[in-house]
């Protein structure tokens, strides 16, 4: 059944709290238990009215025992008493009722609080290769949207449980008030619902298109946001907004079908049931015409059992409208099928030799070539590396691996005498500070963008990081200062102040090993020399290893490393290189020329 392929999705989410269920499970029952027993007292109650002491047996064993309990009680007591028995079972119901209300909204806000933190665990700790092949648009849908709609779908859930409980009490009352009744009204019901289950089926399909057509727009806004400059430059807008219209186009059809379709749960099972109401009294009366206290009583429970069935289909309905969600998200946290860089046993105080790479090869993932082929390389601690190759040679996923952004397909990358996939992650990360390519700014003050580096650095340490980066004087030029919002919602910074910021980041963070990946795209002369002067300073005593593209970088390197289409092909100081008259050396001179000219 589909509910219980939903209830065994959501199931691992309540894990924690298992006590909740069985709790909600009770309280919903008693206080069910307490409405059903404040009806049943009508039946004594009206008999009152309608009959003296002696009145004729009712053809229930149970309303027998009901009118027996009461005899003994003067005529003029017995309403009293009754009266304040109905009175007392309302009272104890409500509160059960609101205490279960109070637990069960504690209950949602808990589990919706660990299901949010553990998709941001997972986005956290899943491995980059995980997150690079996947589709941006569908994961932004499943964070954003898909975690609240599962949030929704327990809360649906423990409605349904309490539903079921309120219904099962009614149910049972109504046999001990009248089987024959019962069973009447049951062969009626199961009809009705057989014909609900029809629409439900169909709603659940258009459920599952809605996801399909809600991701599917999320994709377009973000490629758009992302492609922005593309779209422009290629004079595409027209095109684009022809996609984006249909997209949304489609949203608004596949929610509007749906709408309609579970729209139509609640009408239908309204006139039907009413007409089931009809047909059961008619039935009664005919039967047997001086039981109208009891069937007024029956007929009472039916009244509410009705919105009762009501709720337990429509959540029913939304629990399985709800299920693509869930099992999006539930697939997203599922850790059996996904990548992890798991960190390593040995702890790492500081790096005492250098990095070593033992004929590794890398692949992003099995479908794909290798990125990286045959790498034995060796960065010496405390030397200046250059990498330097052509645009796709592999340069940036070399210096993925050194961080252990992904793990080696084959081969093994040693430090110092440890194997890197043995070492404490933690203390590994610790030991490196990256300049990337494309510098993230964080939507917060510059202040806080340096700090990032290292949390606790003092407002000194940061100034002192900005002034080692070259930042310091454009930073105090910016409106706010250090306290300048930066970042998506900010002030907009140029390639090369973002550069030096990230620089300074680094550097607050002092590490043993600092990585840069310079961008390719040309900077100006003034801020190239200024980051070129900032490096030369840190470089000092500091393993820095450069994916470099300009002269000025590479000749201060005392290695360099050149990489084509994934292998290794040159090594060597500049010297030795230009001697070689290989790749290098020809790059060399072009960029040479270029400069010189
Ligand atoms: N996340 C990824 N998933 C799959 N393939 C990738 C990924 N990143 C890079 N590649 C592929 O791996 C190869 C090497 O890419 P890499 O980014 O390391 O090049 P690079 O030398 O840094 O180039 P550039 O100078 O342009 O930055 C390329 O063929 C690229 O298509
Ligand atoms: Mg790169």
């Amino acid at each position: 059944m589909k509910e219980a392929k939903v209830m065994k999705t959501l199931l691992p989410l309540l894990k924690f709290y298992s006590w909740a269920i069985p709790a909600i499970v009770v309280l919903g029952v008693l206080s069910s238990f307490f409405e059903g027993f404040g009806i049943i007292l009508f039946i004594p109650l009206l008999q009152s009215f309608v009959q003296n002491t002696s009145q004729t047996a009712s053809n229930s064993f149970f309303v027998n025992i009901l009118n027996k309990i009461f005899v003994n009680i003067s005529s003029s007591d017995r309403i009293t008493i009754i009266a304040l028995c109905i009175l007392g079972s309302i009272f104890l119901k409500n509160c059960l009722s609101y205490s279960n209300t109070v637990l069960f909204s504690w209950l949602s806000s808990r589990i919706g609080h660990r299901l949010r933190s553990g998709i941001f665990n997972q986005l956290l700790s899943v491995s980059s290769s995980f997150l690079e092949s996947q589709d941006s648009g569908k994961l932004i849908n499943t964070l954003a949207r898909e975690t609240w709609q599962t949030t929704t779908a327990l809360s649906t859930l423990v409605t349904l449980i309490i539903s079921i409980c309120t219904v099962t009490v009614y149910v049972v009352l109504l046999l001990l008030i009248s089987w024959q009744l019962t069973l009447i009204f049951t062969v009626l019901m199961v009809l009705i619902s057989l014909f609900i289950q029809f629409v439900t089926r169909r709603v659940k399909t258009l459920g599952e298109q809605a996801v399909e057509a809600n991701s599917n727009l999320s994709n377009r806004m973000w490629e758009g946001l992302a492609g922005m400059k593309v779209i422009r430059s290629f004079g595409r807008e027209a095109y684009e907004q022809k996609r984006f219209d249909a997209a949304s186009e489609k949203v608004v059809n596949t929610f509007l079908k749906l709408d309609i379709f579970s729209g139509t749960v609640q009408p239908i099972s309204e006139v039907l049931s009413s007409l089931l109401l009809l047909v059961i009294m008619v039935l009664a009366l005919l039967q047997d015409p001086s039981s109208l206290p009891t069937l007024l009583t029956f007929i009472f429970i039916l009244y509410r059992l009705q919105p009762q069935i009501k709720q337990l289909d429509s959540t029913r309905v939304t629990l399985i409208g709800l299920t693509s969600s869930i099992q999006d998200v539930m697939h997203f946290l599922d850790k059996s099928d996904k990548p992890y860089i798991h960190s390593g046993q040995i702890p790492l105080k500081s790096l005492e030799q250098g990095i070593y790479f033992e004929s590794v090869n890398f692949r992003y993932n099995s479908q794909e070539e290798l990125a990286l082929q045959d790498v034995s390389i060796c960065i010496p601690k405390g030397k200046t590396t250059a990498i330097v190759g052509p645009s796709g040679a592999g340069k940036s996923t070399l210096i993925g691996l050194i961080c252990r952004f992904f793990d080696v397909t084959s081969g093994e990358i040693y430090i110092g005498e440890y194997p890197l996939r043995e070492l404490n992650l933690t203390d590994w990360r610790h030991q490196i500070a990256i300049v990337s390519q494309d510098v993230y700014m964080f939507s917060t003050s510059v202040m806080e963008n340096i700090a990032y580096g290292r949390l606790d650095a003092t407002e000194q340490e940061i100034i002192e990081a900005a002034k080692l980066a070259n930042a310091h004087e454009f930073i105090m030029q910016l409106p706010g200062g250090y306290d300048t919002k930066v970042g998506d919602r900010g002030v907009r910074l140029s390639g090369g102040q973002r550069q030096r910021i990230a620089l300074a980041r680094a550097i607050v963070r002092n590490p043993q090993i600092l990585i840069l990946d310079e961008a390719t795209n040309a900077l100006d002369s003034i801020s190239e020399h200024l980051i070129q002067e900032a490096l030369n300073t840190l470089s000092q005593n500091r393993t820095v290893i450069v994916i470099a593209h300009r002269l000025s970088t590479i000749e201060q390197a005392d290695q360099i490393i050149v990489l084509d289409k994934g292998r290794v092909i040159e090594q060597g100081n500049l010297q030795q290189l230009l001697e070689r008259d290989g790749l290098f050396a020809q790059l060399y001179y072009l960029q040479y020329r270029n400069a010189h000219t």
